[in-house]
């Protein structure tokens, strides 16, 4: 996304083009973005030469996932159809790793059958059901265990996993007692621990308590483990003002931690690699003007962009056209749906916009898309992959009739 001469560009194509061409609401992707993004991740982490398995949730979009591929990226999946859509990809089951605190008997026996990676284990009725299915195929099944290591991730509450009253994971005493008792499996091996604090985390502090809760806890249970699973969370930068996550730093603490330890790392990364990769081009329907504030009433609403309403988070919305008659009064950006949490934004001041013009919500790559639904009976909006000068449907607009 860029500006020139006041208008919103995606690669080589002015925004206010795409808009009418596919309507609005519509995401937009950037894919040279989209190769930064991971060729950066690649690099911030180059010497240490994890596994990558991009986080299916963050962004299940097929095209999205071939192209992923195509960097030898790997997929971390939490149910059934994100493994079969990450397969579809033509991602190697090899460099699939199955994450969820609710797998079904049907989704351990098709994960085991795709002979994938390796299955992270929740809990100790999880791993009891694996062991049953491993034991009926008489086969023996790679998992992980998934530590809870109760960390504050100093993210937003809810999006924080990590926290022993969170419902991720096994706390340290019985992740210990679970190894024992499974040391002599004839049926399971246990060769990954896996953690996972949070999302949209920017201070590195966090991580490093976690790896020393994992270097603690590797010692004390003395068991050889072949992957280190540390998950995703990596945040990135909603507003100009926000902090980024120092990689380097990370890096490392990683670096330190492998000089104790032989082991190959797992990053499951989400955001980081998508999230701003896309906008969501939105048309204002209405202005209300009310004493107090102006709603800017747009055609996307919670069910197209589910973040705002759901943890609270904001986005920045930029006007396709910028210009310099600045209003200071509050602005609303609300959407059409009958909620009050309908609404994505609020700002003390805006530029002077009118019922009709176009703005970008940024940064809605990750956990945009894959939230939206049909509340209030409204289609879903089409994704579009902007390549250079090339403009790709990647996944069409909904109909009404066929959600009727
Ligand atoms: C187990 C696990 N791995 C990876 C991720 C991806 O996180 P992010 O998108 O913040 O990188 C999540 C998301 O919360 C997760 O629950």
């Amino acid at each position: 996304m860029n500006f020139k001469k006041n208008k919103i560009y995606i690669e080589n194509i002015e925004a206010k083009n795409i808009a009418k061409k596919f309507g609005t609401p519509s995401y937009c992707y950037s894919f040279n973005k989209l190769k930064k993004n991971i060729q950066s991740f690649k690099n911030n982490f180059k010497s240490i030469n994890p596994l990558i398995c991009f986080s299916v949730k963050s962004n299940s979009n097929l095209q999205i996932l071939k192209e992923i591929r195509k960097f030898g990226i790997g997929a971390d999946v939490v149910s059934k159809g994100e493994l079969l859509i990450a397969l579809k990809a033509g991602i190697n089951p090899k460099k699939i790793v199955f994450s969820g605190i609710g797998k079904t008997f049907d989704e351990i026996k098709f994960a085991i059958e795709k002979n994938i990676l390796l299955i992270n284990a929740e809990s100790e009725s999880e791993i009891n059901e694996i062991e049953k299915i491993a034991k009926n195929k008489n086969k023996k099944i790679d998992i992980g265990i998934r530590l809870n290591p109760n960390i504050n991730a100093k993210t937003l509450k809810k999006i924080s996993t990590g926290k022993n009253e969170d419902k991720f994971g096994i706390e340290e005493l019985n992740f210990l007692k679970i190894l024992k008792k499974l040391k002599n499996s004839k049926y399971l091996n246990i060769i990954c621990l896996s953690v996972h604090i949070g999302s949209q985390i920017t201070d590195y502090r966090p991580y490093e308590k976690m790896i020393s809760v994992v270097d603690k806890i590797i010692k004390k249970s003395k068991h050889k483990f072949d992957f280190i699973d540390l998950g995703g969370g990596m945040g990135i930068k909603y507003d100009n003002k926000a902090k980024s996550l120092n990689y380097k730093k990370y890096n490392l603490i990683i670096k330190k931690f492998l000089k104790k330890h032989n082991v190959k790392i797992i990053f499951e990364p989400g955001r980081s690699i998508i999230a701003d990769t896309a906008v969501l081009l939105t048309k204002i329907i209405y202005i209300k003007k009310t004493n107090k504030k102006n709603f800017i009433i747009l055609d996307a609403g919670m069910n197209d962009l589910m973040r705002p309403a759901l943890y609270g988070s904001t986005h920045q919305i930029i006007p396709l056209k910028k210009n310099n008659k600045v209003i200071n009064k509050i602005h609303d950006f609300v959407g059409p749906i009958c909620e009050s949490t309908d609404k994505f934004l609020s700002l003390k001041k805006y530029q002077k916009v009118n019922e009709k013009d176009i703005l970008a919500i940024y940064d809605v790559g990750a956990y945009g898309m894959v939230l939206s639904s049909n509340y209030n009976l409204r289609t879903k909006p089409p994704e579009i992959m902007i390549k250079k000068s090339s403009l790709r449907v990647i996944l069409k607009r909904q109909k009404l009739n066929n959600i009727i």
